[in-house]
């Protein structure tokens, strides 16, 4: 079992934070890694042309090894989830008559683009709605969405576990019904890869969108997808020089190419090798292989686990285990609590958790320790008494 890992951040011992789905806090080594590239640009006559691309090879290795991918050229560097989402609906050609899946108050950047190829091509948008109940809500709304996935079903876009309560989808199920009815299956991992494991080979997605702020540890602006064989031929949302083979031979730029570099390299955010960006988010997917996210769900499942049994015997409402995640999971509050006051009540004590449609967000990383979880539950039980 890992143990806790506070030590290598650096977030003020007063705080409470549980809200690593909200943005993860910086990891030390991550923080250097930004400064030195903050002052790289001192002198750039030490900058060569090989370190444009030498740290951005090793970050795509280094999140190929994070979800299995045997071929780096298969990951491709991003600014964020809306990005790698817009190079998957611009290579897609839907019809009236056609359908997407979708699950229900999905994140919007994993909405908005279907929203639009829909309305733009006449498809159907096909939003599942979890369950009234909460009794067996997870297993339940899984059952919906497979339901809805039929002969005319070309996409379905999803998440590993939902971003604002934490449910759990099966992946492998899914998989299974869009191969028989020929449907893509694209995965937005924000809030799902690097607490825990995914396996690209397992679930083979046709593309994988993740961004690095959260439970990758990396900066803002900068996130990494994988674009499956599927893409191989298609067009990129925008066209940069680096994209392009042998550009590396800065003299031969001049010469256009009209050739992408292999894999999913084309489908790259123009200036990605980015000197700040690349070497944080570089060490923190080496430090989360490090760890291992096996590792990390099981340290998450650990420190919550008694917490979370004292919360459902006292009338919060947490799915069943297997179907949400065990570092991110809603809880819902008995009927008639006063929300604002709740709110109120944590912020004074110092404790972060998100609001999320109906449920108290909350998500855990290996900075916390079980204590952190006593403190939440024993002031929001204080915050709920009338
Ligand atoms: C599931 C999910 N996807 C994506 C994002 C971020 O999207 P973008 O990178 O387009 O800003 C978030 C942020 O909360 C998220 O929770």
């Amino acid at each position: 079992m890992l143990r806790c890992k506070r030590n290598k951040f650096t977030l003020p011992p007063s705080v409470t934070y549980l809200n690593c789905a909200y943005m993860s806090p910086l990891l030390k080594a991550v923080e250097k890694a930004g400064i030195n590239g903050l002052r790289a640009k001192r002198n750039p006559a030490l900058i060569s042309p090989e370190d444009f691309f030498t740290e951005s090879d090793s970050l795509r290795e280094a999140f190929a090894r994070l979800i299995h991918a045997p071929d780096p050229h298969r990951v491709a560097i991003i600014p964020s989830v809306s990005y790698g989402m817009a190079n998957v609906t611009r290579n897609l050609r839907l019809a009236r008559g056609e359908n997407v899946v979708l699950a229900a108050r999905q994140f919007p950047s994993n909405y908005y683009p279907w929203q639009r190829l829909c309305h733009e091509t006449g498809a159907a948008l096909r939003v599942v709605a979890p369950p009234e109940t909460f009794v067996n809500r997870g297993r339940q709304w899984n059952e919906r969405l497979l339901e809805s996935i039929d002969a005319s079903t070309r996409v379905v876009a999803i998440a590993p576990v939902h971003w604002a309560d934490g449910t759990r989808f099966d992946l492998a199920a899914l998989r299974r019904r869009t191969h028989e009815v020929n449907a893509l299956l694209i995965i937005d991992g924000t809030q799902a890869v690097g607490a825990m494991p995914f396996d690209i080979m397992h679930f083979r997605p046709d593309a994988l969108i993740c961004a690095g702020y959260k439970w990758l540890f990396g900066p803002y602006g900068i996130g990494l997808a994988y674009y499956s064989e599927y893409f191989d031929n298609g067009l990129p949302v925008e066209e940069n020089w680096i994209n392009r083979v042998e550009s590396h031979s800065f003299a031969n730029l001049v010469n256009y190419q009209s050739e992408y570099r292999p894999g999913a390299l084309r489908y790259e955010v123009g200036e990605h090798s980015n000197f700040i960006l690349v070497p944080m988010l570089l060490r923190a997917v080496q430090q989360l292989n490090n760890w291992n996210p096996e590792q990390i769900e099981a340290y998450c499942r650990h420190i919550t686990q008694n917490s979370l049994n004292a919360l459902k015997q006292q009338g919060f409402w947490i799915e069943d285990d297997a179907w949400r995640g065990a570092h991110l999971f809603g809880v819902g509050v008995p009927p008639g609590t006063d929300m604002e006051k709740v709110k109120a009540h944590l912020l004074r004590h110092k404790i972060y958790v998100s609001y999320r449609g109906d449920f108290i967000r909350v998500s855990v990383n290996v900075y916390n320790r079980e204590q952190d979880m006593t403190r939440f539950v024993r002031e929001l039980q204080k915050a709920v008494k009338p």
